[in-house]
Protein backbone atom coordinates (compact mmCIF):
# COMPACT_ATOMS: atom_id res chain seq x y z
CA UNK A 1 0.00 0.00 0.00
CA UNK A 2 1.52 3.69 -0.58
CA UNK A 3 1.79 5.66 2.54
CA UNK A 4 -0.59 9.04 2.42
CA UNK A 5 2.00 11.94 2.11
CA UNK A 6 2.07 15.07 4.27
CA UNK A 7 0.05 14.27 6.96
CA UNK A 8 1.90 14.85 9.93
CA UNK A 9 3.16 18.10 10.62
CA UNK A 10 7.11 18.54 10.84
CA UNK A 11 7.88 18.71 14.80
CA UNK A 12 11.01 20.68 15.72
CA UNK A 13 12.79 18.62 17.93
CA UNK A 14 12.97 19.86 21.73
CA UNK A 15 15.57 22.02 23.59
CA UNK A 16 17.80 19.89 25.89
CA UNK A 17 17.76 21.37 29.22
CA UNK A 18 20.55 21.20 31.87
CA UNK A 19 20.24 19.42 34.80
CA UNK A 20 20.36 20.84 38.24
CA UNK A 21 21.78 20.00 41.33
CA UNK A 22 19.77 19.86 44.50
CA UNK A 23 20.51 23.69 45.48
CA UNK A 24 23.22 24.24 43.51
CA UNK A 25 22.02 25.18 39.82
CA UNK A 26 25.11 24.19 37.07
CA UNK A 27 23.22 25.70 33.69
CA UNK A 28 26.31 23.98 32.09
CA UNK A 29 25.54 20.56 33.03
CA UNK A 30 23.34 18.23 30.84
CA UNK A 31 22.29 14.23 31.35
CA UNK A 32 20.89 12.88 28.40
CA UNK A 33 19.76 9.27 28.98
CA UNK A 34 19.81 6.96 26.15
CA UNK A 35 16.69 4.60 26.48
CA UNK A 36 14.01 2.65 23.95
CA UNK A 37 11.41 4.34 23.37
CA UNK A 38 7.74 4.09 21.31
CA UNK A 39 7.52 6.46 18.43
CA UNK A 40 5.24 7.41 16.06
CA UNK A 41 6.60 7.98 12.32
CA UNK A 42 3.22 8.24 10.90
CA UNK A 43 -0.33 8.72 11.80
CA UNK A 44 -1.25 5.33 10.02
CA UNK A 45 1.78 3.10 11.75
CA UNK A 46 1.68 1.03 14.75
CA UNK A 47 3.72 2.47 16.76
CA UNK A 48 7.58 1.72 16.51
CA UNK A 49 10.64 0.72 18.36
CA UNK A 50 13.51 3.28 18.29
CA UNK A 51 16.82 4.07 20.73
CA UNK A 52 16.49 8.13 21.58
CA UNK A 53 18.47 10.28 24.08
CA UNK A 54 16.07 10.89 26.67
CA UNK A 55 14.00 8.21 24.65
CA UNK A 56 13.50 10.76 21.77
CA UNK A 57 14.27 10.98 18.34
CA UNK A 58 15.62 13.22 17.03
CA UNK A 59 17.01 13.57 20.39
CA UNK A 60 17.09 17.35 22.15
CA UNK A 61 18.45 19.99 20.51
CA UNK A 62 21.52 21.38 22.46
CA UNK A 63 22.10 24.92 22.17
CA UNK A 64 25.25 26.18 23.56
CA UNK A 65 27.09 29.55 23.17
CA UNK A 66 30.86 29.98 21.53
CA UNK A 67 33.37 30.08 24.32
CA UNK A 68 31.39 29.19 27.11
CA UNK A 69 31.79 25.70 28.08
CA UNK A 70 29.58 22.60 28.83
CA UNK A 71 29.74 19.67 29.73
CA UNK A 72 27.69 16.37 29.26
CA UNK A 73 26.97 13.05 30.02
CA UNK A 74 25.42 10.67 27.75
CA UNK A 75 24.05 7.88 29.83
CA UNK A 76 23.34 4.10 28.51
CA UNK A 77 20.09 3.37 29.95
CA UNK A 78 19.80 1.06 26.44
CA UNK A 79 18.96 -2.68 27.04
CA UNK A 80 21.42 -5.60 26.91
CA UNK A 81 20.38 -6.63 23.34
CA UNK A 82 20.22 -5.29 19.76
CA UNK A 83 16.93 -5.11 18.13
CA UNK A 84 18.95 -4.65 14.45
CA UNK A 85 20.48 -7.45 13.07
CA UNK A 86 24.53 -7.37 14.59
CA UNK A 87 27.40 -8.58 12.86
CA UNK A 88 30.05 -9.74 14.66
CA UNK A 89 32.49 -10.48 12.36
CA UNK A 90 33.60 -6.85 12.25
CA UNK A 91 36.77 -5.22 13.29
CA UNK A 92 36.45 -4.98 17.12
CA UNK A 93 32.07 -6.01 17.58
CA UNK A 94 33.50 -9.06 19.46
CA UNK A 95 35.15 -7.30 22.44
CA UNK A 96 31.41 -7.36 24.30
CA UNK A 97 28.31 -8.74 22.70
CA UNK A 98 26.17 -5.97 24.73
CA UNK A 99 25.28 -3.13 23.16
CA UNK A 100 27.76 -0.41 23.51
CA UNK A 101 27.08 2.83 22.66
CA UNK A 102 29.43 6.64 22.97
CA UNK A 103 28.28 9.87 21.74
CA UNK A 104 30.54 11.45 19.20
CA UNK A 105 29.95 15.51 18.47
CA UNK A 106 30.34 15.67 14.75
CA UNK A 107 32.43 19.19 13.76
CA UNK A 108 33.24 20.29 17.23
CA UNK A 109 36.82 21.25 18.20
CA UNK A 110 37.41 19.21 21.27
CA UNK A 111 39.43 16.99 23.15
CA UNK A 112 40.54 13.55 21.91
CA UNK A 113 38.78 12.35 24.99
CA UNK A 114 35.68 14.11 24.91
CA UNK A 115 35.43 13.86 21.12
CA UNK A 116 33.85 10.04 20.90
CA UNK A 117 36.11 8.10 19.94
CA UNK A 118 34.72 4.82 18.34
CA UNK A 119 36.88 2.65 20.86
CA UNK A 120 35.69 4.94 23.81
CA UNK A 121 32.46 3.17 23.70
CA UNK A 122 30.79 1.49 26.98
CA UNK A 123 27.69 -1.08 27.28
CA UNK A 124 25.06 -0.03 29.98
CA UNK A 125 26.11 1.60 33.44
CA UNK A 126 29.56 1.99 32.10
CA UNK A 127 29.87 -1.77 32.88
CA UNK A 128 31.94 -2.90 30.24
CA UNK A 129 34.15 0.03 28.58
CA UNK A 130 36.05 -0.03 25.44
CA UNK A 131 40.56 0.50 25.23
CA UNK A 132 39.70 4.48 24.44
CA UNK A 133 37.52 5.16 27.10
CA UNK A 134 38.00 7.52 29.61
CA UNK A 135 35.21 9.77 30.91
CA UNK A 136 31.79 9.78 31.37
CA UNK A 137 31.73 13.41 30.84
CA UNK A 138 32.34 15.19 27.90
CA UNK A 139 33.33 19.02 27.89
CA UNK A 140 32.79 20.81 24.98
CA UNK A 141 34.65 23.98 25.05
CA UNK A 142 32.75 25.68 22.12
CA UNK A 143 36.19 27.44 21.05
CA UNK A 144 34.82 27.73 17.33
CA UNK A 145 32.56 29.71 14.88
CA UNK A 146 29.05 29.37 15.81
CA UNK A 147 27.60 26.81 13.22
CA UNK A 148 25.26 23.64 13.53
CA UNK A 149 26.55 20.79 14.71
CA UNK A 150 24.98 17.29 15.72
CA UNK A 151 25.55 14.46 18.38
CA UNK A 152 25.37 11.19 16.95
CA UNK A 153 26.57 7.54 18.28
CA UNK A 154 30.02 6.55 17.21
CA UNK A 155 30.30 3.05 18.65
CA UNK A 156 32.87 0.73 16.79
CA UNK A 157 30.82 -1.37 14.34
CA UNK A 158 27.45 -0.32 15.42
CA UNK A 159 27.29 3.32 14.46
CA UNK A 160 24.94 2.01 11.64
CA UNK A 161 22.21 0.23 13.52
CA UNK A 162 22.11 2.55 16.48
CA UNK A 163 21.77 6.04 14.56
CA UNK A 164 19.42 3.89 12.42
CA UNK A 165 17.57 2.77 15.74
CA UNK A 166 17.62 6.81 16.17
CA UNK A 167 20.40 7.99 18.31
CA UNK A 168 20.52 11.22 17.10
CA UNK A 169 20.23 14.80 17.73
CA UNK A 170 21.55 18.44 16.99
CA UNK A 171 23.44 20.88 19.02
CA UNK A 172 22.87 24.55 17.88
CA UNK A 173 26.37 26.84 18.52
CA UNK A 174 25.38 30.38 18.45
CA UNK A 175 27.92 33.45 18.24
CA UNK A 176 27.88 36.58 18.15
CA UNK A 177 27.61 36.95 14.21
CA UNK A 178 24.16 35.85 14.98
CA UNK A 179 23.21 37.86 17.87
CA UNK A 180 24.48 41.05 15.85
CA UNK A 181 22.40 39.70 12.84
CA UNK A 182 18.83 39.66 12.27
CA UNK A 183 17.92 36.41 10.66
CA UNK A 184 14.64 34.51 11.36
CA UNK A 185 14.73 33.17 14.99
CA UNK A 186 12.65 31.17 17.37
CA UNK A 187 9.11 29.96 15.52
CA UNK A 188 11.02 30.71 12.28
CA UNK A 189 13.98 28.47 12.56
CA UNK A 190 13.95 25.12 12.48
CA UNK A 191 16.65 22.49 12.49
CA UNK A 192 15.97 19.66 9.67
CA UNK A 193 16.94 16.52 10.22
CA UNK A 194 16.69 13.85 6.99
CA UNK A 195 16.81 10.44 7.58
CA UNK A 196 15.40 7.61 5.04
CA UNK A 197 14.17 4.54 6.87
CA UNK A 198 12.10 1.03 5.68
CA UNK A 199 9.36 -0.31 8.28
CA UNK A 200 7.81 -4.24 8.35
CA UNK A 201 3.93 -3.96 8.68
CA UNK A 202 3.79 -3.76 12.21
CA UNK A 203 5.69 -0.58 12.30
CA UNK A 204 9.07 -1.96 13.20
CA UNK A 205 11.86 -0.47 11.56
CA UNK A 206 13.21 -2.38 9.07
CA UNK A 207 17.12 -3.23 8.55
CA UNK A 208 18.32 -5.76 6.24
CA UNK A 209 20.21 -8.30 8.04
CA UNK A 210 22.20 -9.79 5.03
CA UNK A 211 23.60 -7.98 1.97
CA UNK A 212 21.23 -9.02 -1.46
CA UNK A 213 23.99 -11.06 -2.62
CA UNK A 214 25.12 -14.61 -0.87
CA UNK A 215 28.14 -14.23 2.52
CA UNK A 216 29.27 -17.02 4.31
CA UNK A 217 28.10 -14.45 7.45
CA UNK A 218 24.78 -14.03 9.22
CA UNK A 219 23.44 -11.59 10.08
CA UNK A 220 26.00 -9.79 8.01
CA UNK A 221 26.96 -6.10 7.05
CA UNK A 222 25.04 -4.42 3.91
CA UNK A 223 27.21 -2.51 1.26
CA UNK A 224 24.84 0.80 2.33
CA UNK A 225 21.25 0.49 3.13
CA UNK A 226 18.42 2.81 1.85
CA UNK A 227 15.16 3.41 3.01
CA UNK A 228 12.31 3.49 1.27
CA UNK A 229 10.51 6.95 3.12
CA UNK A 230 11.81 9.61 3.66
CA UNK A 231 11.91 10.77 7.46
CA UNK A 232 12.21 14.20 8.54
CA UNK A 233 12.38 15.57 12.11
CA UNK A 234 10.94 11.78 13.24
CA UNK A 235 8.33 11.98 11.01
CA UNK A 236 7.63 10.52 7.49
CA UNK A 237 7.05 12.81 4.81
CA UNK A 238 5.66 15.71 6.86
CA UNK A 239 4.63 19.13 6.18
CA UNK A 240 5.18 22.71 7.43
CA UNK A 241 2.56 25.16 7.94
CA UNK A 242 4.32 28.55 7.33
CA UNK A 243 3.96 32.29 7.09
CA UNK A 244 4.72 33.97 4.27
CA UNK A 245 8.05 35.00 5.23
CA UNK A 246 11.50 34.41 5.89
CA UNK A 247 12.76 31.20 7.55
CA UNK A 248 15.72 29.79 8.42
CA UNK A 249 16.17 26.24 8.08
CA UNK A 250 18.88 24.33 9.03
CA UNK A 251 19.59 20.82 6.96
CA UNK A 252 21.27 17.68 8.04
CA UNK A 253 21.61 14.89 5.90
CA UNK A 254 21.74 12.08 9.23
CA UNK A 255 21.34 9.30 6.81
CA UNK A 256 22.85 6.03 6.88
CA UNK A 257 23.39 6.14 2.80
CA UNK A 258 21.72 8.06 1.09
CA UNK A 259 22.54 11.11 -0.57
CA UNK A 260 20.57 14.02 -1.27
CA UNK A 261 19.77 17.18 -3.69
CA UNK A 262 17.95 19.93 -2.23
CA UNK A 263 15.51 22.42 -3.97
CA UNK A 264 11.99 23.65 -3.78
CA UNK A 265 9.22 22.99 -6.62
CA UNK A 266 8.44 25.64 -7.47
CA UNK A 267 12.32 26.79 -8.69
CA UNK A 268 12.43 29.56 -5.75
CA UNK A 269 16.18 29.91 -5.48
CA UNK A 270 17.42 29.57 -1.86
CA UNK A 271 19.69 31.85 0.21
CA UNK A 272 22.74 30.01 1.67
CA UNK A 273 24.20 31.52 4.67
CA UNK A 274 26.37 28.87 6.19
CA UNK A 275 28.01 25.58 5.47
CA UNK A 276 29.52 22.42 8.16
CA UNK A 277 31.55 24.88 9.89
CA UNK A 278 29.53 28.25 10.17
CA UNK A 279 28.58 31.25 8.09
CA UNK A 280 29.84 31.80 4.91
CA UNK A 281 31.38 35.28 4.55
CA UNK A 282 28.30 36.41 2.70
CA UNK A 283 24.63 35.35 1.36
CA UNK A 284 24.27 33.57 -1.38
CA UNK A 285 21.99 32.48 -3.80
CA UNK A 286 21.51 28.98 -4.58
CA UNK A 287 19.27 26.52 -6.72
CA UNK A 288 20.20 23.66 -5.27
CA UNK A 289 22.11 21.72 -2.43
CA UNK A 290 23.88 18.64 -2.27
CA UNK A 291 24.19 17.10 0.93
CA UNK A 292 25.69 13.40 1.31
CA UNK A 293 25.45 11.55 4.69
CA UNK A 294 26.63 14.44 7.60
CA UNK A 295 26.40 17.29 5.44
CA UNK A 296 24.89 20.29 6.61
CA UNK A 297 23.33 23.46 5.28
CA UNK A 298 22.28 26.86 6.79
CA UNK A 299 19.64 28.13 4.32
CA UNK A 300 17.32 31.17 4.44
CA UNK A 301 13.84 30.42 2.45
CA UNK A 302 11.20 33.33 1.66
CA UNK A 303 8.20 32.62 1.54
CA UNK A 304 6.23 36.19 1.25
CA UNK A 305 5.51 36.17 -2.59
CA UNK A 306 3.71 32.10 -2.21
CA UNK A 307 0.86 32.95 -0.06
CA UNK A 308 -1.89 29.99 -0.10
CA UNK A 309 0.67 27.57 -2.12
CA UNK A 310 2.36 24.37 -1.36
CA UNK A 311 5.82 24.56 -2.09
CA UNK A 312 7.89 20.91 -1.83
CA UNK A 313 11.22 20.34 -0.92
CA UNK A 314 12.26 18.03 -3.48
CA UNK A 315 15.71 15.33 -3.93
CA UNK A 316 16.71 15.26 -7.54
CA UNK A 317 19.91 13.08 -6.79
CA UNK A 318 19.70 10.50 -9.09
CA UNK A 319 20.81 7.62 -6.75
CA UNK A 320 18.71 4.90 -5.61
CA UNK A 321 15.38 7.63 -6.12
CA UNK A 322 11.60 6.74 -7.04
CA UNK A 323 8.40 8.57 -7.29
CA UNK A 324 8.11 8.26 -3.42
CA UNK A 325 11.20 9.18 -2.49
CA UNK A 326 11.93 11.92 -4.36
CA UNK A 327 9.96 14.13 -2.11
CA UNK A 328 10.75 14.93 1.35
CA UNK A 329 8.24 17.50 2.66
CA UNK A 330 6.30 20.34 1.92
CA UNK A 331 5.49 24.03 3.23
CA UNK A 332 2.15 24.96 3.21
CA UNK A 333 1.97 28.40 3.14
CA UNK A 334 -1.13 28.78 4.92
CA UNK A 335 -0.72 30.93 8.13
CA UNK A 336 -1.22 34.12 8.50
CA UNK A 337 1.33 36.85 9.01
CA UNK A 338 1.66 37.03 12.83
CA UNK A 339 3.77 40.12 12.38
CA UNK A 340 5.73 42.26 9.87
CA UNK A 341 8.72 40.34 8.80
CA UNK A 342 11.56 42.36 9.79
CA UNK A 343 14.37 39.75 9.85
CA UNK A 344 17.13 40.86 7.51
CA UNK A 345 19.59 38.71 5.93
CA UNK A 346 23.19 40.90 6.36
CA UNK A 347 25.12 41.37 3.60
CA UNK A 348 28.03 40.36 5.22
CA UNK A 349 28.66 37.30 7.70
CA UNK A 350 31.64 35.74 8.47
CA UNK A 351 35.15 37.52 8.26
CA UNK A 352 37.27 35.63 5.41
CA UNK A 353 40.06 33.39 6.91
CA UNK A 354 41.47 31.48 4.16
CA UNK A 355 44.20 28.83 4.36
CA UNK A 356 46.69 29.05 2.06
CA UNK A 357 48.15 25.70 0.03
CA UNK A 358 52.12 27.69 -0.08
CA UNK A 359 51.57 28.04 3.70
CA UNK A 360 50.78 24.06 3.93
CA UNK A 361 53.50 22.04 5.85
CA UNK A 362 52.87 18.33 4.19
CA UNK A 363 50.33 17.13 1.82
CA UNK A 364 49.51 13.88 1.85
CA UNK A 365 47.74 11.32 -0.75
CA UNK A 366 45.22 9.63 0.25
CA UNK A 367 43.91 6.58 -1.69
CA UNK A 368 40.09 5.51 -1.91
CA UNK A 369 40.34 1.59 -2.85
CA UNK A 370 37.99 -0.94 -3.02
CA UNK A 371 38.88 -4.40 -1.78
CA UNK A 372 37.30 -7.67 -0.42
CA UNK A 373 37.66 -9.06 2.97
CA UNK A 374 38.33 -12.64 4.59
CA UNK A 375 34.37 -13.67 4.36
CA UNK A 376 34.91 -12.37 0.30
CA UNK A 377 33.00 -9.47 0.97
CA UNK A 378 33.01 -6.00 -0.56
CA UNK A 379 34.99 -3.97 1.49
CA UNK A 380 35.80 -0.12 0.53
CA UNK A 381 39.79 1.40 2.46
CA UNK A 382 41.17 4.24 3.07
CA UNK A 383 45.14 4.71 2.50
CA UNK A 384 44.68 0.44 1.63
CA UNK A 385 44.34 0.08 4.95
CA UNK A 386 42.26 -1.27 7.10
CA UNK A 387 41.00 0.33 10.84
CA UNK A 388 43.48 -1.88 12.87
CA UNK A 389 46.58 -1.21 10.75
CA UNK A 390 49.08 1.36 12.51
CA UNK A 391 48.51 4.52 12.18
CA UNK A 392 49.37 6.65 9.09
CA UNK A 393 48.01 10.34 9.44
CA UNK A 394 49.98 12.00 12.70
CA UNK A 395 49.49 15.79 11.81
CA UNK A 396 52.02 18.22 14.32
CA UNK A 397 50.11 19.91 16.47
CA UNK A 398 49.84 23.86 14.78
CA UNK A 399 50.24 22.96 11.33
CA UNK A 400 48.83 23.10 8.33
CA UNK A 401 48.40 20.11 6.15
CA UNK A 402 46.67 19.14 2.49
CA UNK A 403 44.87 16.15 1.56
CA UNK A 404 44.47 14.68 -1.75
CA UNK A 405 41.33 12.15 -1.11
CA UNK A 406 42.08 9.54 -4.41
CA UNK A 407 38.94 8.30 -5.36
CA UNK A 408 39.75 4.56 -7.71
CA UNK A 409 36.40 3.18 -6.44
CA UNK A 410 33.26 3.18 -8.12
CA UNK A 411 31.14 5.88 -5.84
CA UNK A 412 31.42 9.14 -4.40
CA UNK A 413 31.85 8.84 -0.51
CA UNK A 414 31.58 11.38 1.39
CA UNK A 415 34.69 11.86 3.65
CA UNK A 416 34.61 13.36 7.19
CA UNK A 417 37.86 14.22 8.95
CA UNK A 418 36.79 14.43 13.27
CA UNK A 419 38.28 18.02 14.99
CA UNK A 420 38.77 20.35 12.13
CA UNK A 421 37.26 22.28 9.52
CA UNK A 422 38.24 22.56 6.34
CA UNK A 423 38.86 24.21 3.29
CA UNK A 424 37.87 22.63 -0.45
CA UNK A 425 40.62 23.68 -2.45
CA UNK A 426 39.47 21.85 -6.09
CA UNK A 427 38.46 18.61 -7.54
CA UNK A 428 40.47 17.34 -10.42
CA UNK A 429 40.30 13.96 -12.78
CA UNK A 430 42.40 11.19 -13.12
CA UNK A 431 43.37 8.04 -14.93
CA UNK A 432 41.49 5.63 -12.80
CA UNK A 433 43.26 2.55 -15.12
CA UNK A 434 45.93 3.69 -15.00
CA UNK A 435 46.02 4.29 -11.04
CA UNK A 436 44.45 0.77 -10.70
CA UNK A 437 46.40 -1.14 -12.70
CA UNK A 438 50.15 0.62 -11.97
CA UNK A 439 49.95 2.45 -8.91
CA UNK A 440 49.96 6.06 -11.14
CA UNK A 441 48.63 9.62 -11.40
CA UNK A 442 47.49 11.42 -14.50
CA UNK A 443 45.37 13.95 -14.46
CA UNK A 444 42.61 13.80 -17.38
CA UNK A 445 41.51 17.35 -16.97
CA UNK A 446 42.14 20.49 -15.44
CA UNK A 447 41.07 21.24 -11.65
CA UNK A 448 37.63 22.13 -11.33
CA UNK A 449 36.72 25.05 -8.13
CA UNK A 450 34.63 23.41 -5.45
CA UNK A 451 30.81 23.77 -6.02
CA UNK A 452 28.64 27.33 -5.09
CA UNK A 453 27.26 25.47 -1.69
CA UNK A 454 30.60 24.18 -0.32
CA UNK A 455 32.75 27.17 -0.33
CA UNK A 456 32.93 28.19 3.28
CA UNK A 457 33.92 25.83 6.47
CA UNK A 458 33.41 22.22 5.86
CA UNK A 459 34.23 18.58 8.12
CA UNK A 460 32.83 16.15 5.72
CA UNK A 461 33.34 16.56 2.09
CA UNK A 462 32.09 14.62 -1.25
CA UNK A 463 35.21 12.40 -2.70
CA UNK A 464 33.84 12.58 -6.17
CA UNK A 465 34.64 8.71 -8.08
CA UNK A 466 37.50 9.21 -10.64
CA UNK A 467 38.79 12.58 -8.96
CA UNK A 468 41.07 13.61 -6.67
CA UNK A 469 39.97 16.42 -3.88
CA UNK A 470 42.41 18.52 -2.07
CA UNK A 471 41.49 19.71 0.99
CA UNK A 472 43.60 22.04 3.57
CA UNK A 473 43.01 22.09 7.04
CA UNK A 474 44.70 23.69 9.96
CA UNK A 475 45.41 21.59 13.39
CA UNK A 476 45.57 24.01 15.83
CA UNK A 477 43.87 23.20 19.47
CA UNK A 478 44.62 19.32 20.47
CA UNK A 479 46.65 16.74 20.38
CA UNK A 480 45.45 13.16 20.43
CA UNK A 481 43.42 10.69 18.65
CA UNK A 482 40.67 10.95 16.21
CA UNK A 483 39.34 9.55 13.23
CA UNK A 484 38.73 10.08 9.55
CA UNK A 485 36.40 8.45 7.77
CA UNK A 486 33.61 7.32 5.27
CA UNK A 487 30.41 9.08 6.41
CA UNK A 488 28.11 5.79 4.61
CA UNK A 489 27.76 4.07 7.73
CA UNK A 490 27.93 0.45 6.36
CA UNK A 491 31.69 1.96 5.06
CA UNK A 492 32.61 3.30 8.19
CA UNK A 493 31.60 0.15 10.07
CA UNK A 494 33.53 -2.18 7.54
CA UNK A 495 37.17 -0.36 7.80
CA UNK A 496 36.70 2.95 5.71
CA UNK A 497 37.86 4.33 9.02
CA UNK A 498 41.53 5.40 10.06
CA UNK A 499 42.79 6.85 13.00
CA UNK A 500 44.41 10.30 13.30
CA UNK A 501 47.10 10.81 15.95
CA UNK A 502 48.11 14.69 16.41
CA UNK A 503 51.24 14.78 17.55
CA UNK A 504 52.47 17.43 20.14
CA UNK A 505 55.77 18.47 20.61
CA UNK A 506 57.44 16.94 17.10
CA UNK A 507 59.55 19.89 16.97
CU1 LIG B 1 29.57 12.11 12.25
CU2 LIG B 1 33.12 10.18 13.00
O1 LIG B 1 31.27 11.06 12.57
Amino acid sequence: ATIPKFVDELPKPVTAKPKYYKGQQRKDYYELKMIQAEHSFHKDFPKSIIWGYNGLYPGPTIEATKDKSIYVRYKNLLPLQHFLPVDYTLHAANDSKEVRTVTHLHGANVDWESDGHPEAWYTRDYAQTGPKFSKEIHEYTNHQPGTTLWYHDHAMALTRLNVYAGLAGFYLLRDSIEERSNLPCGDYEYPILIQDKSFNEDGSLFYPDEPPFPVPVHPSITPGFVGNTIVVNGKVWPYLNVEPRKYRFRFLNGSNRRGYVISLSNDEHLIQIGTDGGFLTAPQEIQSVELLPAERTDIIIDFSKYEGKEITLVNSDEDFIDEYTREIMQFNVCLPLKYEDTSEIPERLAVSMDLHSHDAHIERHLPLTATTDDFGRPMLLLNNRMYHDPTTEKPALDSIEIWNFINATQFDHPIHLHLIQFKILERRPFNMELYQNEGRLEFTGPPEKPHDYERGWKDTVKAEAGKVTKIIMHWKDYAGNYMWHCHFLEHEDHDMMRPILVMKDVH
